[in-house]
């Protein structure tokens, strides 16, 4: 090759075309394109650089000097080419993403406790302040708790098919337990007296939902087990109980009745809103039942009581369906708020 023949023409209409592609990229995506094209090593302007290898060395010098500024042009219009377009879009994603931080929050709307909730927790501070201590139990339970232990014989009406849901198979001898009462049972066989505990929970039976029933609803259970424990020291927790949950002016008496669990039992009702209104039962722990349980009953006695949680409810906010009890609406839910009363 001479001087002559050297191909500096070719290279430098390389270099302008690299250039003009470079010049008339309008963004950084076809940017890469013309790096491919005009930059990278597949370009033109390499091939001349790979041909420097294959010349005669007296004119590489000459033409590496050619190429070798090509090249350097090539690559500094690519870089203030690069610079330029990556300022360009910053700017423009300043624009397009920009964030309005002063248009107000979405509001979410929080959760809320469930009346009934609220009502337990209500329940349980009150005992918890007069010393007794929350005890809970299932409520798949042995039919043995919810019924023989509490000296509620086989035959009797409560335990039929009707009112209890039985577990198959049947010799599980498994129930949903119609009663918080098995809780009182299963706190005597764990503990020593003294005991006094407040159990609050689901129970179960066989009902149809209406207004004033529901198949799945809720009790609460108090029992005391102490030295010298009388019906007075019944009838003035109730009291107490009562004033806390209806206010201070609620009026309870105990009217005479049966419970095999107790003796004696009595029903308790309230005076509220210029009626009386039946509210739960209770008594004295039947001696039977202490046996069971393995306590003296010549040491020991102790008074019991269970509510219905959902009646309790009802009855102090004058709600009329049971339904708005249990198909949790929480716009029934947001009147009660999310603590107590
Ligand atoms: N377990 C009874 C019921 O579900 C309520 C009850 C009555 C509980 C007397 C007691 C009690 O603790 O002493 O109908």
């Amino acid at each position: 090759m001479t001087s002559e023949k050297l191909p500096t023409e070719a290279v430098e209409a390389a270099q302008i075309a690299a250039l003009e592609a470079i010049a008339q990229a309008p963004d950084l995506e076809s940017l890469k394109e013309v790096r491919i094209n005009f930059v990278g090593d597949r370009s033109p302007i390499a091939k001349f650089s790979q041909e420097l290898g294959r010349m005669d060395p007296a004119l590489r010098a000459e033409f590496g000097k050619v190429v070798g500024q090509a090249k350097s042009a090539i690559a500094q219009a690519f870089e203030a080419r690069t610079v330029l377009l990556e300022a360009e879009r910053d700017a423009r994603v300043l624009v397009e993403e920009r964030v309005d931080v002063s248009i107000p929050a979405r509001k979410r709307t929080q959760g809320g406790l469930h009346p009934l909730t609220i009502l337990t927790n209500e329940i349980c501070d009150l005992f918890l302040g007069m010393g007794y201590r929350v005890a809970e139990g299932p409520e798949l339970e042995a039919e043995w708790l919810n019924f023989d232990a509490l000296n509620i014989p086989a035959d009797h009406p409560a335990r039929t098919m009707q009112d209890t849901f039985f577990i198959e198979p049947l010799d599980s001898h498994l129930v949903l337990r119609t009663h918080t009462s098995p809780v009182q049972v299963r706190t005597m066989l764990n503990e020593e007296p003294p005991i006094y505990v407040i159990c609050p929970g689901r129970t179960y039976r066989a009902d149809e939902l209406d207004a004033t029933h529901t198949p799945v609803f809720s009790q609460v259970e108090g029992l005391v087990i102490d030295k010298g424990i009388t019906m007075a020291d019944l009838k003035g927790t109730l009291d107490h109980f009562a004033r806390s949950i209806f206010g201070p002016d609620v009026k309870t008496r105990l009217r005479s009745s049966f419970f095999p669990f107790t003796e004696p039992s009595a029903e308790v009702d309230f005076y509220f809103n210029g009626r009386w209104i039946e509210w739960g039962g209770c008594g004295m722990v039947n001696p039977k039942v202490l046996r069971a349980a393995g306590i003296d009953p010549d040491i020991y006695s102790g008074f019991a009581f269970g509510m219905g949680l959902e009646r309790t409810l009802m009855v102090r906010h004058g709600i009329t369906d049971m339904h708005d009890i249990v198909e949790g609406d929480v716009r029934f839910s947001q009147g009660f708020g999310t603590g107590g009363r």
